[in-house]
């Protein structure tokens, strides 16, 4: 017996996603494995008046476990609901990689779940998602799919090239699997080395300036599905003031590049409705506790450094929502 998601105080995607698209903005994804993090995103999504879907992916249950995380995540609605911010939350599975866990998912209480696909062959892909659809339907849970690879890391899969998404295949693989959304590569990666420094130029400050998304990819999906919902993944930008911050403070991360904020707010006017969030929220959250650590050596409280992280993490998501994504204040 599946527990009700929605007297756990979540919706599905299906409202939010229909709402972004007619409005011409992305409904943020956070990943989360702790409770600073959750507070943040709770926080920042509080203050700044945004849908926000909260993601827990295949990593996150490994360091966590699925029902601490599914608990806490019930807990902040609680929380957010008591602090006045009555907009819509979902709880959704990141990278689901089999139907097993997708069900184990949706009985715990989830109101979305991906179901990534994207490394089997595409006749395997459609015959998986479909499987995952006709179950999560019955429970009114959102599927997400994938078609295309990024490159980098997925979950434990490691590709080292991204594969475009062919939009000769979505037409067939939205109407044969039935899937809410679909997540599709067009030079988006995980992580915070998404472009080698070789693929970049320098701008005049000697910034690594990556090679644009491909938007004629993204247009081209578009015109075959129109009104469908798209996702992004791996759209972190790797903001460069937390990787100097981490730099400073004795870290190592070289040649660090994400995608840049105008690329992403051009992807949120366009059918992308879900935009993917992890790798900022590390930065940010290593850039100030390495800060706490090396200006106050003698701080041995974990609040004392996890609190000034998760205010950090507060404020970047503020900025997200309001000038990038375009997110905040849409009820
Ligand atoms: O898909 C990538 C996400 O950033 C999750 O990564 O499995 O290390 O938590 P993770
Ligand atoms: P980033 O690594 O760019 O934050 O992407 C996260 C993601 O796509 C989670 O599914
Ligand atoms: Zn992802």
């Amino acid at each position: 017996m599946a527990v009700d998601y929605q007297k756990l105080g979540f919706v599905n995607t299906k409202e939010m996603f229909a709402k972004a698209f007619a409005g011409g903005y992305a409904v943020p994804a956070y990943n989360f494995n702790n409770m600073e993090q959750l507070q943040a995103i709770i926080n920042g999504c509080g203050k700044s008046n945004s849908p926000v879907i909260l993601q827990i992916s295949s990593g996150a249950r490994k360091y966590a476990d699925q029902t601490l995380l599914r608990y806490l995540a019930e807990g902040a609605v609680a929380m957010a609901r008591k602090s006045g911010y009555q907009n819509q939350i979902a709880l959704h599975l990141d990278h689901g990689d089999s139907l097993e866990l997708c069900i184990s998912c949706i009985e715990s209480g989830f109101s979305s779940v991906m179901i990534d696909g994207s490394h089997l062959t595409y006749e395997e892909n459609v015959a998986l998602t479909t499987k995952v659809v006709e179950y999560a339907h019955r429970f009114e849970v959102s599927v997400e799919g994938e078609l295309g690879v990024l490159a980098g890391i997925e979950d434990d899969v490691v590709a080292a090239k991204s594969i475009y998404t062919d939009p000769d295949q979505v037409e067939d693989f939205v109407r044969r699997t039935g899937v809410d959304s679909l997540a599709i590569s067009i030079g988006t990666s995980h992580g915070a080395y998404k472009f080698k420094p070789s693929q970049c130029s320098r701008n005049e400050q000697g910034v690594l300036v990556p090679p644009p998304l491909r938007f004629d990819i993204l247009t081209e999906i578009e015109q075959r599905i129109p009104g469908f919902a798209i996702v992004l993944h791996g759209s972190s930008s790797v903001l460069p003031e937390y990787v100097e911050t981490i730099n400073r403070h004795g870290g190592k991360l070289e040649a660090a590049v994400g995608i840049p904020a105008e690329q992403l707010r051009q992807a949120a006017k366009s059918a992308v409705c879900k935009i993917n969030i992890d790798s900022d929220g590390r930065l940010v959250m290593t850039a100030m506790i390495r800060k706490v650590f090396a200006e106050q050596p003698q701080e041995f409280d974990p609040r004392k450094y996890l609190g000034p992280a998760r205010d950090e993490l507060t404020k970047m998501i503020i900025e997200k929502n309001e000038s990038v994504l375009g997110s905040a204040g849409r009820e």
